[in-house]
């Protein structure tokens, strides 16, 4: 049986700063397909990240997805200006707002792609009511907040769980299923084996030796 790629978004997060543009260049070069931009407030996680005007100043840089994923409270305050700024995916923390139909609405009005994100302790049954309004699920194997941290195993039962559920609700090829923290060149397969099809990583491509091969080697593995 032909093996499914894996789908690639490198974080930025674990980015030398100071030189944002050849992270951009290792993505293209590696033939990413998403780069992964962590937004943190302080507040919903104990870190402050990275806001509008620094994906303004990319945007112009890169044809790839800017797949941005909100780590903050009151995540409706930012969709517009995120929006603006050139994100092409917002997701955004289903724990972070008492009304996520409404966040999901407003990044619908700015026809960006709709992703809900869980950390790990968060039950699937929290985004259950939202399943028909989003186009992506993004499960956290980490607790949000910092790159470089160990992937949480269970996640592993966590992905399997809602690509299930997903099979059954006749959702599953409506809706994305993204991996987000630890995911290594060593768990990647099994990862997307379990149901996932994006995968995110830091660290594992931006302090490799050679991160443009460390890309191309995520994408030479596959799910049979
Ligand atoms: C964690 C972020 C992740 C993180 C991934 O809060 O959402 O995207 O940067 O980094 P690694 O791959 O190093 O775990
Ligand atoms: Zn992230």
């Amino acid at each position: 049986m032909a093996k499914n790629p894996i789908k690639i978004a490198p974080s930025i997060l674990s980015a030398d700063f100071s030189h944002l543009y050849s992270a951009l260049d290792i993505c293209e070069k590696g033939g990413a397909e998403y780069i992964h931009v962590d937004v943190m407030d302080n507040h919903f996680v104990p870190n402050l990240t990275i806001g509008p005007v620094v994906v303004k100043s990319i945007k112009p840089l890169t044809k790839i997805f800017l797949d941005v994923h909100l780590m903050v409270e009151h995540p409706e305050d930012l969709i517009k200006p995120f929006a603006n700024a050139g994100a092409d995916g917002i997701t955004f923390h289903v724990e972070a707002t008492e009304e996520p139909g409404l966040v999901i609405d407003l990044i619908r009005s700015t026809n960006k792609q709709i992703g809900i994100s869980l950390k790990p302790q968060t039950p699937f049954s929290m985004i259950e009511p939202f399943l028909d309004q989003i186009d992506l699920i993004l499960i956290m194997s980490v607790e949000p907040g910092f790159g470089g941290q160990e992937y949480i195993p269970s996640s592993t039962k966590k992905i399997k769980d809602i690509h299930q559920r997903l099979i059954e609700f006749g959702l599953r090829d409506r809706i994305l299923i993204e991996i987000d923290g630890g995911i290594k060149l060593t768990n990647a397969e099994e990862i997307a084996k379990a149901g996932a099809e994006i995968l995110v990583a830091g660290s594992e491509i931006f302090q490799s030796e050679n991160p443009v091969k460390t890309i191309q080697k995520f994408k030479a593995l596959g799910v049979t």
